[in-house]
C-alpha cells in the first residue's frame, strides 16, 4: 500500500467517525469567535478569565452543580486562577482561605456530642455539594440530576466549545410563544427558524419546505446544541426536525447576571466564555505543567539528535563508507 493510500484511508475513517458523531447529536458546537487560547499547543489559560469563571460558577451554577473532584486549595496551586508565588502552599494563601470560607459545609468530623455541624470551608475541603445526595438533586430538578462539573469539558464531545455553545445557544425570547391547546393545556411553542444553529432557517426553510414548530415538554428546555432528537415534539416535516434536544436545565445566563469584580462587562457570551474556561481548567489543572514539560522534552530531543548526528560525523570522519 502506498503512503498516499494509507493517508486516504485514514482520512476516510476520520470522516466516517465524524459523521457518526453528528448523527442524533446537537448542532456542531462553534465556541467563541476567536477560539479559546488554551486550545493551541502552546496556549495558556487566561488567568483573569478563569478567575471570572470561578465567580460565575460560584454565583450561578454552584446552587445546582457540584465539583467534588476539586478542593478550594486547587484554586491557589500553581497553574490555578488564584495562585500567588508568595504562598507556594495554597493552604496558607489568605485569598484562597477567604474564598473557601464563603462556603458553609457539613463538617465530616462529628463534634464532641457526636453531631455533625456546619462550618465555613477550609482550603483543604472539597468544593461544597449543593445536594446531600442524588435523590435530593433529582427532586429539586424535576427528576433530572445536574451532573458534577469537575471534568465536564472532558466528558462532553466538543469540551469547552460545547459548554460555551450550550450556555449561549438557548432560544431568545423572540423565538418563544405561549398558547393554550384545545384541551386547555399550557404550551410553550418554539419557532426553530428563529433559533440560531437549529439548522432551519426562515429563508425557504433551508430548502426543506415550511418551517414547523417545536412544542416544548413541560420542565424541559430546547437547546440546539444538546444532543438529542426533536422529532416527537416537532410539528413539521418529520424528515427535517431541528437539530438539538431538550434538557431539564433552564437557560442560566442573562446579561448582568453577575457583577464582575474586575469591572468586565458581564454579557451572556462573556460569562459563557469565562465559565467554560474555568471548567476547562478544572478538568485539567496541570495542563500548563504538561505543556511546558512537553516543550522541554522536545527541545532536549532536538539537541540530542543534533549531538548524535555530529558525533556520528566525527567518529566516521576518517573511514571510507
Ligand atoms: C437550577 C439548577 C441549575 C443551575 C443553576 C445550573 N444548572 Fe446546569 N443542569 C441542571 C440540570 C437539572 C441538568 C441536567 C439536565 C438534563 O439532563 O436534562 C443540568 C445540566 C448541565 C450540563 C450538562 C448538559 C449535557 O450535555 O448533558 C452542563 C454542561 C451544565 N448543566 C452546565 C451548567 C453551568 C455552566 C451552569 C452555570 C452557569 C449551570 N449548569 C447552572 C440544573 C442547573
Amino acid at each position: 500500500m502506498s503512503i498516499l493510500r494509507i493517508i486516504a484511508a485514514g482520512a476516510t475513517a476520520a470522516a466516517l467517525a465524524g459523521s457518526a458523531f453528528a448523527a442524533g447529536g446537537g448542532a456542531h458546537p462553534h465556541g467563541p469567535a476567536e477560539g479559546f487560547p488554551f486550545e493551541s499547543p502552546l496556549g495558556k489559560f487566561e488567568k483573569d478569565s478563569v478567575q471570572r469563571g470561578y465567580q460565575v460558577y460560584k454565583e450561578v451554577c454552584a446552587s445546582c452543580h457540584g465539583m467534588k473532584l476539586l478542593s478550594y486549595r486547587n484554586l491557589g496551586e500553581k497553574g490555578g486562577p488564584f495562585y500567588d508565588p508568595e504562598y507556594p502552599n495554597a493552604n496558607d494563601n489568605p485569598l484562597v482561605k477567604a474564598l473557601a470560607a464563603e462556603n458553609e459545609i457539613l463538617d465530616p468530623v462529628p463534634n464532641e456530642f457526636g453531631e455533625y455541624d456546619f462550618r465555613p470551608a477550609r482550603p483543604s475541603d472539597p468544593f461544597r455539594s449543593p445536594y446531600a445526595n442524588d435523590a435530593m438533586a433529582a427532586t429539586a430538578n424535576g427528576g433530572a440530576i445536574p451532573p458534577d462539573l469537575s471534568v465536564i469539558t472532558k466528558a462532553r464531545h466538543g469540551g469547552a466549545n460545547y459548554l460555551y455553545s450550550l450556555m449561549t445557544g438557548y432560544p431568545s425570547q423572540e423565538a418563544i410563544s405561549y398558547e393554550t391547546s384545545p384541551e386547555g393545556e399550557f404550551l410553550t411553542v418554539i419557532d426553530p427558524s428563529l433559533v440560531r444553529s437549529s439548522g432551519i432557517y426562515a429563508e425557504g426553510a433551508g430548502g426543506h419546505g415550511d418551517v414547523g414548530r417545536l412544542i416544548q415538554p413541560l420542565g424541559q428546555y430546547y437547546n440546539p446544541y444538546m444532543p438529542g432528537d426533536t422529532t416527537a415534539q416537532y410539528e413539521g416535516d418529520p424528515r427535517h426536525p431541528p437539530k438539538g434536544g431538550f434538557l431539564a436545565m433552564p437557560p442560566q445566563l442573562t446579561d448582568g447576571r453577575v457583577t464582575y469584580l474586575d469591572g468586565t462587562e458581564a454579557t451572556v457570551s462573556q460569562m459563557a466564555y469565562d465559565v467554560a474556561q474555568f471548567l476547562a481548567w478544572a478538568g485539567e489543572p496541570k495542563q500548563q505543567n504538561r505543556k511546558s514539560l512537553g516543550l522541554a522534552t522536545i527541545a532536549y530531543l532536538v539537541f540530542f539528535a543534533l549531538l548524535l548526528w555530529f558525533s556520528y560525523k566525527r567518529i566516521w570522519r576518517k573511514v571510507e563508507h
